[in-house]
């Protein structure tokens, strides 16, 4: 049985909005304005960091547009690889896919499990610190705080220094390590498993309600918060750290737009792909953009910047102009937010995964379709296995800049395709083409280039890694394995 077709345009920018909106900008829009963690702070130049990132985004929406109204399958930029480049870079650009999506997942999970101990706090429900936090942080700031720098110590997410603190008092140990999980994130991640079991349809509809959720959260900040914006106050100096700031803080936010891509995954669940997607890949990140530059503004227009190096820096710029209640509300919307987030962004993995074993690239086992549901049910269950563990024991910041990094340079590998296919395929249908091709394609790839630049050399090492084990695992398996010849044909409405 194949997947079922059921979403229309609504439904598709919705799932886009919800893959979009949520840890991106409830979390790391505070503290790359802020600079945390040794990075140079934009300062409230962050706003100019998400309109340069918008400009990258809206040039790889234009390419992924086109691509999905050309060939509605599942696997996005992977099947995209496939029909531009040939099986090699198709199998390259699947196994980056897992960064943006399933490593995403983990930094969004870790983004969720911060909020939602704010409101564990809040209502004095009592968690032990130690299964609140992962060990890669664990590690990390017991020894800055060990190395006794002020200046190290006074850059730290001082949310997760008192976490950790308090977790070096309780945690269990084995020997002279102490045992630490980040518990929440783990819990959030398989119930969004079970949700995408159960199938796209349900899915899509959870989604909704968490999308209104999101824009009812967006506009109560923007009400409250525009009536504490003193521009003359925190927005000297606009640019602490100058256009280095700026581009560090576009490189970091660039997580905040990811998702508009995701709805190309679930081509082969939409009704009319070929007219609907275009449409739901630039309307949602049409909307996105603009709610971003208005939230930025306002943020940094409401407190000076340090306020915001925290783990929730949304709601604590509310906190500190006295608005407790509503910041509670805020931390309230942004679990539901960032879970709708979790949900797209696993829905994206999981189709991805579908595609590479139709192909023969994965075990066939992946894409089985569950025959009641119609879900790739066991992928689906592989995938939120994965994800929960690594939700458990990585730093959040590891995994977004590896999130961003894979998913940037997904975007450049569109780019080219779409101008390989305009040149091989110029005949092939397409629903929607990129308008000015020969500009907006090369602009995608120096702008995403750009931003990759920004990214630490620890992400490029990582990054390399991970690509290297990508060919390891294809030259031992995949290549024994695909339907060699298989020829991605674009389907029709
Ligand atoms: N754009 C998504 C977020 O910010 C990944 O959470």
């Amino acid at each position: 049985a194949g997947l079922k077709r059921v979403l229309g345009s609504f439904d598709l920018t919705m799932l886009g909005i919800g893959a979009i909106i949520g840890t991106g900008i409830f979390v790391l829009t505070g503290t790359a304005a802020a600079g945390t963690d040794g990075r140079l702070g934009a300062g409230p130049g962050i706003v100019l960091s998400f309109a340069v990132t918008a400009v990258a985004c809206g040039f790889a929406a234009l390419c992924y547009a086109e691509f999905a109204s050309m060939i509605p399958v599942s696997g996005s930029a992977y099947t995209y690889a496939y029909a531009s480049f040939g099986e090699l870079m198709a199998w390259i650009i699947g196994w980056d896919l897992v960064l943006e999506y399933a490593v995403g997942n983990v930094a969004i999970a870790i983004g969720w499990s911060g909020y939602f101990l704010t409101l564990l706090e809040y209502f004095h429900v009592p968690i032990p610190a130690w299964l609140c936090v992962d060990p890669m942080s664990y590690q990390h700031i017991m020894g800055v705080l060990a190395g006794g720098d002020a200046t190290a110590i006074g850059k730290l997410n001082q949310d997760l220094v008192e976490l950790v603190q308090a977790a070096s008092k309780t945690a269990p140990r084995i020997g002279s390590w102490a045992i630490c999980i980040n518990l929440p994130a783990m819990l959030i991640v398989l119930a969004i498993t079970a949700l995408l079991y159960r199938g796209i349809k349900d899915s899509a509809r959870v989604n909704t309600v968490f999308v209104f959720i999101k824009f009812a959260m967006i506009a109560l900040f923007l009400y409250v918060g525009i009536q504490h914006v003193d521009f003359e106050k925190h927005w000297t100096p606009f640019m602490p750290n100058g256009w280095n700031g700026v581009m560090t803080g576009a490189a970091v936010i660039f997580f905040a737009y990811i998702g508009f891509d995701s709805i190309s995954t679930a081509a082969e669940e939409a009704k009319s792909p070929q007219r609907t997607l275009p449409i739901a890949i630039i309307g949602s990140l049409a909307v996105c953009t603009l709610l971003y530059v208005l939230v930025a503004t306002v943020l940094t227009g409401m407190v000076p910047i340090n306020v915001l190096a925290t783990k929730e820096p949304v709601a604590d710029a509310l906190k500190s102009v006295g608005a407790n209640g509503i910041a509670s509300v805020i931390s309230l919307g942004a679990v539901f937010s960032i879970a709708s987030v979790l949900l797209v962004m696993q829905l994206g993995q999981t189709r991805v995964f579908f595609a590479m074993s139709r192909d023969g690239l994965l075990p066939s086992i992946m894409s089985r379709v569950h025959p009641r549901f119609g879900s790739p049910h066991m992928s689906t269950v592989f995938t939120g296995l994965i994800v929960s563990l690594f939700a458990g024991f990585i730093d959040i910041n590891v995994a977004a800049d590896l999130c961003n990094i894979g998913t940037l340079f997904a975007f450049i590998l569109v780019a080219i395709g779409i101008m390989i296919l305009r040149v091989r395929s110029p005949e092939t249908h397409r629903g929607f083409r990129t308008p000015l091709v020969w500009v907006s394609a090369p602009l995608c790839v120096v702008t995403c280039a750009a931003l990759m630049y920004y990214l630490s050399m620890a992400t490029w090492i990582r990054f390399g890694v991970w690509l290297v084990l990508g060919l390891v695992v294809y030259f031992l398996y995949g290549i024994h394995h695909s339907r060699i010849g298989k020829e991605v044909k674009p389907a029709s409405e």
